[in-house]
């Protein structure tokens, strides 16, 4: 259905350059909006948001977002609607593409996902699977570019879990050409077939490195960029205990931070558990860039909406 709509499940739905646009978009709409500029080409649009986990930097600037851009957003809690007493996520597609011009879902599996994407004729976002959180990785490289000037020729680093987040690492590593050096457990290694598809992707472009390594102080030894997450995401609770174990030593703290280059900068999705996956000291350090880039979520999001449902995209949607 609706093949030529912008479905966004992950960065391989974007181009190189598309994923470069909308990085050079969010940084434009952040500087009008700091000029007090308003820009307003979702007039009239609505966007349709389903969390089947928790959220807060998604969620607000999602919503933020799409007003600031003239639209509107509605918030459809799992728990609270249908889909939480079993309503098919298929027929959740159809009915939620009558009545608004794009749909986000933070949920479970992937395949969940792509199913409601499948069914619906509006635009579908990932607002974050067990696989993927794509929407952050645009304002993690908006980051990446407004504190270094570029994006390219840099040496990027992730510590910790092979999660959905080192995911979207791998895929922007593929999309851009990136060198990217991962340091994770064993056990806890991104998924074999995603970083099999990555070393393709770079192999035909000839361009990009993607190594994994258990040895975290190899990882930062090269890095520019510096990125961990939490070692239990959501819906791993129960294995709290055994990730803190399994984990020890994949703290990003001052003593790791010193294996680095003195103007390498660390990132952080948030939310942090400080002293696990890494320090208070190095959080709320000089090196850290975690509150420019939340603040990013707002402008990245407003980027990516209106690269999906924007004006350009009009007469390619079902009406
Ligand atoms: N980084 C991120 O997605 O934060 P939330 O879980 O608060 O949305
Ligand atoms: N890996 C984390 C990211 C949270 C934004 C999780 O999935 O819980």
């Amino acid at each position: 259905m609706g093949s030529s709509k912008r479905d966004f499940l992950s960065l391989y739905d974007l181009s190189a350059e598309e994923l470069r646009q909308l990085v050079n978009r969010a940084i434009e709409l952040k500087g009008l909006r700091a000029q007090g500029e308003i820009v307003q080409p979702l007039l009239g649009k609505t966007l349709a948001m389903i969390f089947e986990k928790a959220s807060t930097r998604t969620r607000v600037s999602f919503e933020v977002g799409m007003f600031e851009l003239g639209g509107h957003a509605v918030n459809l809690a799992g728990a609270g609607s249908q889909l939480g007493r079993g309503e098919p996520i298929e027929d959740t597609a159809r009915v939620l593409s009558e009545y608004c011009s794009v749909i986000m879902i933070r949920t479970f599996a992937q395949a969940r996902l792509e199913t409601l994407a499948e069914h619906a004729s509006v635009p579908v976002i990932n607002g974050l699977t067990d696989s993927f959180h794509p929407c952050q990785l645009i304002a993690d490289l908006q980051t990446v570019f407004e504190c270094r000037g570029q994006i390219d020729s840099l040496e990027y680093a992730w510590i910790g879990d092979g999660n959905n987040m080192a995911h979207s690492w791998i895929r922007a590593a593929a999309l851009l050409g990136l060198s990217l050096l991962l340091a994770c457990p064993k056990g806890y290694r991104p998924d074999t077939a995603i970083v099999a598809e990555a070393r393709a992707r770079m192999a035909k472009s000839g361009r990009g490195n993607l190594l994994i390594t258990d040895d975290p102080k190899e990882a930062v030894a090269k890095a520019d960029v510096i990125s961990t997450d939490v070692w239990a995401s959501m819906g791993q609770e129960g294995e709290q205990a055994a990730r803190e174990a399994a984990f020890a030593g994949y703290c990003v703290d001052i003593a790791l931070l010193k294996e680095a280059a003195d103007d390498a900068h660390v990132l952080h999705c948030l939310p942090a558990h400080r002293g696990e996956e890494i320090s208070a000291e190095v959080l709320e350090g000089s090196q850290s860039v975690v509150w420019q880039q939340a603040g990013n979520r707002l402008h990245a999001q407003k980027a990516l909406l209106e690269f999906v449902v924007g004006p350009k995209h009009e007469s390619s949607r079902p009406t």
